[in-house]
């Protein structure tokens, strides 16, 4: 069953640049877990924060649909999307520390958001508190509920959003690059818990990422953006054995392979055009190595088979067929 879905999302910078993100269709099914990738500046923390209403103030969504559990997000009033964030939809954001609050302990954070979303009285309140800590792997969750935030490591800041995201039985949980802040090791046991919480609570996750090992070992579909536009959606297993987009497999070719050195890295050449300097035709074109003269007109969104779409005319006309990388 679909959880989210998005419908032709558009973002603009009114009266400055139009097209930040444009004509984005995914959906999110429920206990699925969606990965949302592309390089830095493709438009993934644009598109995740419109779902609850978190643009910066500047920028706007002009045109497409949101729908959440049967409500249409986009004509909620603020007050409605306060209700449903840190409720049916949790957020775990890169910084823990813009989000958690830093004058009030962590369990009354946690606390607070089930008294106002759950109506839980005070009591009741802080002991789930400190059962969610210990859920998230905090040790001495009992001591640790009146510490403040900045009174805890970064990894534990972490750990106590995403007890926060989940502290009122969210059906969502969207995550915008969870581990990027941390160190590397930390990063693999927080992904790991959120593996886990998504599976044990039975989560829609929808995970922003530029790590396609973090979306092998996580996921089980895959929106690939590029400079604001969907360049391909399917499953984690098509993605990797039979993708269906250049700038996928650009990306796939990207992988360190086990036993090959960081250094040895192949980057894509080039660079993501910014809005405003978007080619005409397909945008990922100047940096494609399958790119011919019909790549410079502008590529409709194609489906391919059941739930995989690409936005490359080459590969939807059965004229180019890429090589997967497998999962490892
Ligand atoms: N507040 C803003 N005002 C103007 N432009 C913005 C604003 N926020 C983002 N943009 C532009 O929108 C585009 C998409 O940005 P976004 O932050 O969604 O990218 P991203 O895919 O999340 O990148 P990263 O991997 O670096 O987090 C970028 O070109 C960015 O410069
Ligand atoms: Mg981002």
């Amino acid at each position: 069953m679909t959880l989210l879905s998005v419908e032709g999302l558009t973002i603009d910078l009114p009266g400055r640049q139009p097209g930040l993100v444009e004509d984005v269709s995914f959906q999110v099914s429920e206990g699925r877990s969606t990965a949302l990738i592309g390089e830095s500046g493709c438009g993934k923390t644009l598109t995740s924060m419109s779902i609850l209403g978190l643009l910066p103030a500047a920028v706007r969504v002009t045109a497409g649909s949101v729908w959440f559990d049967g409500v249409d997000l986009l004509t909620c009033t603020p007050r409605q999307l306060r209700r449903i964030r840190g409720g049916p939809v949790g957020m775990v954001f890169q910084e823990p520390m813009s989000s958690l609050n830093p004058t009030m302990t962590v369990g009354d954070q946690i606390a607070e958001a089930r008294r106002l979303h759950l109506g839980e009285r005070r009591g009741a309140a802080l002991a789930r508190a400190r059962e969610l800590l210990e859920r998230v792997g905090i040790p001495n969750a009992a001591r640790r509920i009146g510490a403040y935030p900045h009174e805890m490591s970064g990894g534990m800041q972490q750990r106590v959003m995403i007890a926060a995201a989940i502290a009122c039985e969210p059906k969502l949980v969207i995550a915008d690059e969870p581990t990027t802040a941390l160190d590397v090791t930390i990063q693999a046991e927080i992904l790991a818990l959120l593996r886990d919480l998504q599976r044990d609570l039975d989560l829609a996750v929808l995970l922003v990422t530029h790590d396609l090992g973090v979306v092998a070992d996580f996921c089980d579909e895959v929106v690939v953006m590029y400079a604001g536009h969907i360049a391909e959606r399917t499953t984690v297993d098509r993605l990797f054995y039979d993708p269906g987009h250049p700038y996928s497999s650009a990306l796939l070719a990207a992988v360190p392979q086990s036993g090959q050195a960081r250094s040895r890295l192949t980057v894509i050449p080039g660079r993501v055009p910014s809005a405003g300097g978007f080619p005409a035709g397909c945008r990922f074109e100047p940096r494609c190595a399958h790119a011919v003269e019909h790549c410079r007109e502008p590529q409709p969104d194609a489906l391919l088979g059941e739930g995989h779409r690409t936005r490359c005319g080459r590969v939807a006309s059965g004229d180019l067929t890429l090589k997967g990388a497998g999962r490892g």
